[in-house]
């Protein structure tokens, strides 16, 4: 089958080396979407263990459609009845990029009654029920000028809620950017991590069950190819199960802080919940202070931006960051996601890599700095060019 994986922008590449790993044929980059071809193991499989997937679509219809009227038409000639049953709920949702069809949650509708109306035409006037929120069945319209493409979302809900956050009280980053951000550094579980702005800990997590090899879907208790007819449990048991026994039980390095204190014990509680408390040491501390944990590792921190999180001198933080690293981390590789380009400049020391990532709607710079003595920013330094 031709499965369809959908991601934040900037991890398409890396999205590909995974699906290649899982097995995954026929790759093929686009944006923010990776597809490819394989089976329906591969499908589960994606779904259990990529940590780059947000949705796993596999194409159902695709046609041209002029105008609103052969849209209906060729919707409702389909045989929904085929996929959804009359007792299940399903959702439509639309992504549109046309000067012909302008309104997504409109074409949602549309397509809804489309389907509707052919179930009562066989049904005697009966039809499935809408559920925006947990539908048995999600739809996925895609349309690109005059071109739909209908899709089965096999994940449900992003992949992204991995199940092991209950509460948003601060503004976490998503689960996917975080994995993201750690497989794009290259970090190895041999050597110590250090996330000294780690908020709610998404970065120390992330890397520990990358470390640990644990599935990210292991702790989520649904996924919406269950309530498909051809679901096969068996195999999606099998598949758990193979996936338990590959965890890891490594000893590795990770460590995080941050200044607010309250957040700081909220991540310890989390911790403990997860079970994962042992591994992952957790200091209040303003990182400008504190000591380096470890002689050498990698940092990875997401620092606030002055957008979510406000800061009264964000100029100033990011100046201290940089001057903290100068001084006290040399022989490291530390890694910043901002989405304050200004404030991010004033880190002031040469970047080795730069990537572009978003965070939700925000466009932001994931810079590496290879600390050693005199990796200051001098006036004609390359990057200070680019
Ligand atoms: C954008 S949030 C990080 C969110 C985190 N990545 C997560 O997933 O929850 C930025 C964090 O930096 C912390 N922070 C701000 N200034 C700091 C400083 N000087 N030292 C340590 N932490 C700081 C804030 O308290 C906040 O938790």
């Amino acid at each position: 089958m031709n499965i369809i994986v959908k991601t934040l922008f900037g991890l398409e590449p890396l999205l590909a080396e995974e699906l290649k790993s899982l097995g995954a044929r026929e790759i093929e980059l686009g944006n923010r979407v990776v597809h490819c071809q394989g089976d329906q193991k591969l499908l589960y499989s994606i779904n259990l263990k990529s940590r780059l997937a947000l949705r796993v679509l596999t194409p159902i219809l695709s046609f041209r459609a002029h105008n609103e009227t052969v849209l209906y038409k060729r919707v409702r000639r389909y045989d929904w009845t085929d996929i959804i049953d009359l007792d299940q709920t399903f959702a439509i949702n639309s992504a549109i990029f046309s000067d012909i069809f302008i309104h997504s949650q409109y074409i949602s509708l549309k397509v809804k009654d489309a389907i509707n109306d052919q179930f009562r035409g066989q049904y005697d006037g009966r039809r499935p029920s809408i559920d925006l929120k947990n539908p048995d069945i999600s739809i996925d319209v895609h349309c690109v000028g005059k071109d739909f493409t209908f899709s089965l979302n096999s994940s449900g809900n992003s992949l992204h809620r991995r199940g092991y956050r209950q509460s948003k009280r601060i503004a976490p980053l998503n689960e996917v950017l975080a994995s993201g951000m750690i497989m794009a550094s290259g970090w190895s579980a041999e050597s110590p991590l250090f996330d000294p702005m780690c908020g709610s800990g998404t970065l120390l997590i992330e890397a520990y069950h990358i470390a640990q090899n644990i599935a990210p879907g292991l702790n989520r208790e649904r996924y919406a190819f269950m309530n498909w007819r051809d679901y096969n449990q068996s195999e999606w048991d099998k598949l758990c199960q193979e996936a338990r026994s590959e965890i890891k039980s490594l000893p590795i390095e990770l460590y995080g802080s941050d200044i607010n204190g309250i957040q700081i014990n909220e991540t310890i509680e989390l911790l403990q919940e997860l079970n994962i408390d042992d591994a992952i040491s957790l200091k209040k501390g303003n990182f400008t202070q504190l000591p380096a944990p470890y002689d050498q590792g990698t940092i990875i921190t997401n620092p606030p931006y002055d957008e979510r999180i406000k800061s009264d001198d964000i100029i100033g933080l990011y100046k201290s960051i940089g001057d903290t690293l100068k001084e006290k981390y040399d022989g490291w590789d530390a890694w910043i996601l901002s989405g304050n380009k200004s404030a991010i400049k004033r880190v002031g020391l040469r970047t080795s890599k730069k990537m572009t990532l978003y965070n939700g709607s925000i466009e932001c710079k994931f810079h590496k700095y290879e600390i050693y003595r005199g990796s200051k920013k001098t006036k004609n330094s390359p990057s200070e060019q680019k």
